[in-house]
């Protein structure tokens, strides 16, 4: 199944496809773990950072690799991307989709940049994610509290309107979500959401998904939210199992990384159990 097909059961049955970004080969692997064991389809996101890091044609391979051994579904997907290069870039070389973030730009600035690769994606099948709304922070570990202002968040009125001039099939809405994990607990704005969920039919995402209680996150997705990223929770993991292990006498990569590894796959499985993305992998 593609990954639209999956998007549209979600959508249907009330459920969410997660995202979990990666940067390391444990990471990937752990994520990928979790989605044989919980028979999930997965999209591994790459931000512009993560992949210029490891290498487009390096990530490519790695998951073309990962994809002949699993019997879930992966997807990749280009995470907040800016620069138009990029996107190009990971359109050509074979993403299952691209998330445009234009959301710094002006309304009209920002739909005409979404359209345009829109037209440019389709001819290739490539699965368009679009933003509007400003998110703030990054996705790290803050120690004050969030600031979230109301101009940030996404109009329900221009959500259709950007949806219906871009075409794009998904798009990220700010509801009182936000990057990273901070002190205090986000609150999201369901009667917001539902607004938005009225006014068009493109797939709901959900950034910012680190530290979002459990019981918003369900609300959010029966309330039409279809794709839920999560990045902070799991570098943490990664650097807190890696510091544990530095505190024994061990040098082996291959006998610290497992750890790693490990780690991630239980946390990944926990957010796919709660997502109720378990055993919807054809
Ligand atoms: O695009 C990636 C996500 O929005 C990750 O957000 O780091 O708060 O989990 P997070
Ligand atoms: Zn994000």
């Amino acid at each position: 199944m593609k990954l639209k097909d999956y998007l549209k059961k979600a959508q249907k049955e009330k459920w969410t496809v997660g995202q979990f970004n990666f940067s390391t080969f444990e990471q990937l692997r752990g994520i990928i773990a979790a989605a044989q064991k919980t028979k999930s389809p997965v999209i591994l996101g790459t931000s512009q950072g993560e992949l210029n890091y490891l290498g487009l044609k390096e990530v490519l391979a790695l998951v073309e690799i990962s994809k002949l051994r699993s019997l879930t579904s992966l997807f990749l997907n280009l995470d907040h991307g800016k620069d138009l290069n990029w996107i190009k870039k990971a359109i050509d070389f074979g993403y299952s989709a691209v998330h445009f973030d234009g959301s710094e730009l002006p309304f009209k600035k920002n739909m005409k940049c979404a359209k345009r690769i829109v037209e440019y994606a389709h001819k290739k099948g490539v699965l368009v994610e679009g933003e509007l709304g400003y998110l703030r922070g990054g996705s790290n570990f803050h120690k004050k509290i969030a600031r979230i202002e109301k101009e940030d968040l996404t109009l329900p009125e221009k959500a259709y309107k950007f949806v219906r001039e871009t075409k794009v099939d998904s798009l990220a809405i700010a509801i009182g979500n936000i990057h990273g994990i901070y002190a205090g607990m986000p609150k999201l704005d369901f009667e917001r959401l539902k607004e938005i969920n009225n006014k068009t039919n493109a797939f709901l995402v959900l950034h910012g998904g680190s530290g979002i209680p459990k019981a918003e996150i369900k609300k959010a997705i029966k309330f039409g939210i279809v794709k839920v990223n999560i990045n902070t929770e799991l570098r943490l993991i990664w650097k807190k199992t890696l510091e544990k292990s530095f505190k024994v006498q061990e040098i082996r990569p291959y006998k610290i990384l497992p750890k790693v590894q490990k780690a991630i796959q239980k946390k990944v499985e926990e957010k796919m159990n709660l997502f109720n993305s378990n055993y919807k992998s054809y």
